[in-house]
């Protein structure tokens, strides 16, 4: 790796990085102290998400990504983080069973507190403030207080991570995701889903494949993974500088990891190739999202591609696309047609969130859940139209009760928006639409997953 070290990034031009801490001073101490915090994830976990990533790029895994737009500081529980974990469980349940492969389990969790924003300034009644960045820059009450960065939010941001992390190892491997557990929760939501009647079909062959199993003696005892999972967590590499002070060696390879999370990925704001982004990313071993909006073309992709993977390794690269529903057959045939063309290997993802946000009437951003869906079919269409494997999803969601998408099983609508809207960025799906999303999506891998049988 030629000139590269955890720091080269800050000789490039760096977009959305705060610069106007008041206390430089302050934050160098933080950015010092993170360095010898210990590693929230070991470079043997990002190495073995690696190799479930290249099994979706090969069509033989499919990787559901999920979690909040934001964490927050004021939202974070055992309970919120028990509720999100139990709905992507319940999600991957199903989507295993539709695609008839192993779902990767990453949650957007455990370390996504920065974001991007449109503009650096909010002006409200005549008053302009810096705009709030996430709970691990500044604060989000309009107050000049409140939006001026501090850096004790970093070590906050850490702290939280790291209680969240092993909440969810806990969760994972203690016998909370055992296969029979997921799926009762499931039952119970198919009972109380206005459409549930419409999911009942996949549930009760699911309900009938346990009992088989269990039947033939595969039990938590005789098989371990019936009663646990692996689940990976992931963050955007926006705040390069925590980023950096997380980065250590492997001592067992001798290469560079980023340990604040087993995936990072680069933004669609953040994605320029000779930028601080993409300099910080390349240098680090762990596997790498790429958001892939409207502005980028193919060229440019391919020339990304060379800098964040050289060596063409399967299970790096996860292209995260984010066109809006309306968009995704102009732009997606010509970059799927020039990646596979040139005989890429990528895991082909589709974020069907940030191009469907709109304002409402009363002041709101909201994302229709018809807009959601029609951007996965879309996406579903155009990969197999290419004969490519459409190799997962990413969501912005939660896993309690809240009112900020519209639409679902519930139709909630714009002026129920007000009543639970709690998120600290974008609309959030709830638990309720979020499963409901993933039946709808089993429904439509079931067709790749033949087409894929077939041609083997
Ligand atoms: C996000 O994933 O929260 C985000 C800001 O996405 P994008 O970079 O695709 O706009
Ligand atoms: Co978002």
């Amino acid at each position: 790796m030629t000139n590269w070290s955890p720091a080269s990034w800050r000789a490039k031009p760096a977009k959305h990085i705060p610069d106007d801490y008041p206390d430089v001073d302050a934050l160098n101490s933080v950015e010092e102290r993170l360095t010898h915090s210990a590693p929230l994830v070991f470079a043997g976990e990002a190495r073995a998400l690696k190799a479930e990533l290249a099994r979706a790029a090969n069509g033989q895994a499919f990787v559901l990504q999920g979690g909040d737009c934001a964490e927050s500081f004021k939202e974070f529980s055992a309970d919120g983080v028990r509720d999100m974990f139990r709905v992507l469980m319940q999600m991957a349940v199903v989507l295993t069973f539709a695609g008839g492969r192993p779902v990767v389990k990453l949650g957007r969790i455990a370390g996504q507190f920065a974001k991007p924003r449109s503009s650096s300034i909010e002006t409200r009644d005549g008053l302009e403030l810096p705009s709030y960045r996430g709970d691990n820059i500044n604060a989000m009450a309009f107050t000049a207080e409140a939006r001026t960065p501090n850096p004790e939010r970093l070590m906050h941001a850490y702290n939280q991570s790291a209680a969240t992390l092993n909440l969810l190892r806990a969760f994972a491997t203690g016998g909370y995701a055992a296969l029979s557990n997921v799926h009762q929760w499931t039952l119970g939501f198919v009972e109380r889903s206005p459409s549930g009647a419409r999911y009942r079909n996949i549930a009760d062959k699911i309900s009938e494949t346990l009992a088989f199993m269990d039947a033939c003696g595969i039990t938590v005892e005789s098989a371990p993974q019936v009663g646990g999972t692996s689940f990976y967590t992931s963050h955007e590499a926006l705040l390069l500088g925590y980023e950096q002070a997380m980065t250590r060696v492997d001592s067992t390879t001798g290469d560079w990891y980023d340990t604040s999370a087993h995936l990072l990925w680069i933004g669609d704001r953040t994605r320029q190739l000779d930028g601080a982004h993409v300099e910080f990313c390349r240098g680090i071993k762990n596997p790498l999202g790429i958001k892939c909006g409207p502005s980028l073309n193919p060229d440019e992709l391919l020339q990304l591609l060379d800098v964040l993977n050289p060596q063409n390794q399967a299970g790096r690269i996860v292209l995260i696309n984010r066109y809006g529903a309306e968009n995704v057959e102009k732009h997606l045939p010509t970059l799927v047609r020039r990646i596979e063309g040139d005989g890429r290997k990528v895991v082909w993802s589709c974020d069907p969130m940030h191009g469907n946000t709109k304002k409402t009437g009363n002041g709101f951003k909201t994302r229709p859940v018809s807009a959601i869906l029609a951007e996965v079919s879309s996406f579903m269409e155009v990969l197999r139209a290419e004969n490519a494997w459409p190799g997962g999803v990413h969501f912005e969601m939660t896993g309690s009760n809240v009112t900020e998408c519209i639409g679902g099983a519930r139709e909630i609508t714009e002026a129920d928006l007000s009543s639970r809207y709690h998120t600290h960025c974008d609309p959030r799906l709830n638990g309720e639409q979020a499963l409901e999303l993933a039946f709808l999506l089993a429904e439509q891998l079931k067709p790749h997953r033949d087409r894929v049988a077939a041609a083997q």
